[in-house]
């Protein structure tokens, strides 16, 4: 029997050309073009094994994420795109992204991937201003970046997104404006704003912790945040997840897959999955990813396997970053239980203190909650 919830695929590739100053993700430098060839091949390998486990599934994405999976080249992502819709059942209208650093696109490069099958771009712009990039360590420039966007439309990629990053030391008020304003004039169907956060082992977080930098106030990123949303509603985008904005209809179906507790295929080193209420990953994570032997069979390390409790948490958890809250009725549906019941005193407290909006059916976090959210995140879990 065909299941027809939607469910997602993520393909990991775990290489950049530089590590960013601030970035804690699990990426390796790339070394040479062999590389690339033997994750191909590791991965084609992977998704051969899984075929059979996901035989009864349509997917109506595929996410390819990273490190930089913009490095791999057009005919490479051509092969995997192939294999995979020989191996899966992938829904003819499926959402394709690809995340992109600007350092690695051109015209080309573009025209190939679309002939490819990539629909959806996401570009890592990060700023738009050179001293900030340089801060945060990133191989290109403002140019670069504005270059690559226009590769990007001229290629016709109608669908993309730009990441950017706020907080960052130095940064004030008018410089971010001036990169959502920068943003907006590119013309993305979406746009993610992510706060700076700095795992203590990653480069900047000692630069910081020497004094080169000085890191912002809570309140001032803050304040960005808030700023963010003012411009980009303004601007006609729809805030539909604590840091994601897009055109109506433009939401990203990938992410939203995720948000809405529901089940993915994750392939390639740091790649999770999840079904049946088990999250698992491969092995190879701590190593390096084309090292594994061209026969094994992938070895998968069991994350976590939830029950039916934790898997209602979890969608509550999950559910409450997107801007149009949970509902009641449907949690009851899914699950059995009524969250207005499960967390009567939480919901209450959080009302009260103008985190949480609650009516009726639904409950989902106020624009001041938006930026407080993970005390509540925390109480519910
Ligand atoms: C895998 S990267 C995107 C593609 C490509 N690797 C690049 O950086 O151009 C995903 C996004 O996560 C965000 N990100 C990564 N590390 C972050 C951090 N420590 N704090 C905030 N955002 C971060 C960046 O906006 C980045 O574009
Ligand atoms: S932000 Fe992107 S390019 Fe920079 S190190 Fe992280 S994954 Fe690589």
């Amino acid at each position: 029997m065909i299941n027809n919830s939607a469910t997602g695929i993520y393909i990991h590739v775990p290489f950049c050309l530089q590590k960013c100053s601030y970035c804690d993700f699990y990426s390796l430098p790339l070394q040479n073009g062999d590389s690339l060839e033997k994750y191909t091949k590791n991965l084609l390998r992977e998704m051969e094994q899984q075929a059979a486990n996901w035989e009864n599934r349509q997917f109506s994405t595929v996410y390819m994420g990273g490190g930089t999976p913009s490095l791999l080249s057009p005919e490479q992502i051509n092969i995997i795109l192939t294999d995979l819709e020989h191996h899966l059942h992938i829904l003819p209208q499926a959402e394709i992204s690809l995340e992109a650093n600007p350092a690695t696109l051109n015209s080309d490069r573009l025209q190939e991937l679309k002939s490819a099958g990539i629909n959806r771009i996401s570009l890592g712009v990060q700023s738009f201003r050179d001293e900030e990039l340089k801060i945060l360590g990133r191989i290109h420039g403002a140019q670069a970046a504005m270059e690559a966007v226009d590769d990007i439309i001229r290629a016709g990629f109608e669908n993309f997104n730009l990441d950017l990053i706020y907080g960052i030391p130095g940064q004030t008020h008018d410089d971010w404006i001036y990169n959502l304003k920068m943003a907006v004039s590119c013309g993305p169907r979406h746009i993610s704003t992510y706060l700076l956060q700095l795992d203590p082992c990653v480069a900047l977080a000692q630069q910081i912790k020497a004094g080169k930098y000085k890191a912002l106030s809570e309140d001032q990123e803050a304040d960005m945040y808030y700023d963010a949303l003012d411009c980009l509603i303004n601007e006609g985008f729809h805030h539909y997840e604590i840091s994601n904005f897009a055109r109506p209809g433009y939401e990203c179906k990938h992410n939203l897959i995720y948000w809405q507790a529901g089940e993915y295929l994750g392939l390639g080193p740091g790649a999770v999955s999840f079904r049946d209420g088990q999250r698992w990953m491969n092995k190879e994570i701590k190593s390096c990813p084309e090292i594994t032997s061209q026969t094994d069979t992938v070895a998968v390390e069991t994350l976590e396997i939830m029950n039916d409790r934790d898997r209602f948490v979890d969608a509550v958890v999950l559910g409450l970053r997107l801007t149009e809250g949970i509902s009641r009725q449907q949690f009851m549906d899914r699950f059995g239980i009524d969250f207005y019941q499960e967390y009567h005193s939480i919901i209450e407290k959080f009302s009260r203190e103008g985190i949480l909006l609650a009516d009726q059916d639904r409950i989902c976090l106020s624009h001041r909650g938006y930026f407080l959210s993970n005390q509540l995140l925390a109480e519910l879990l």
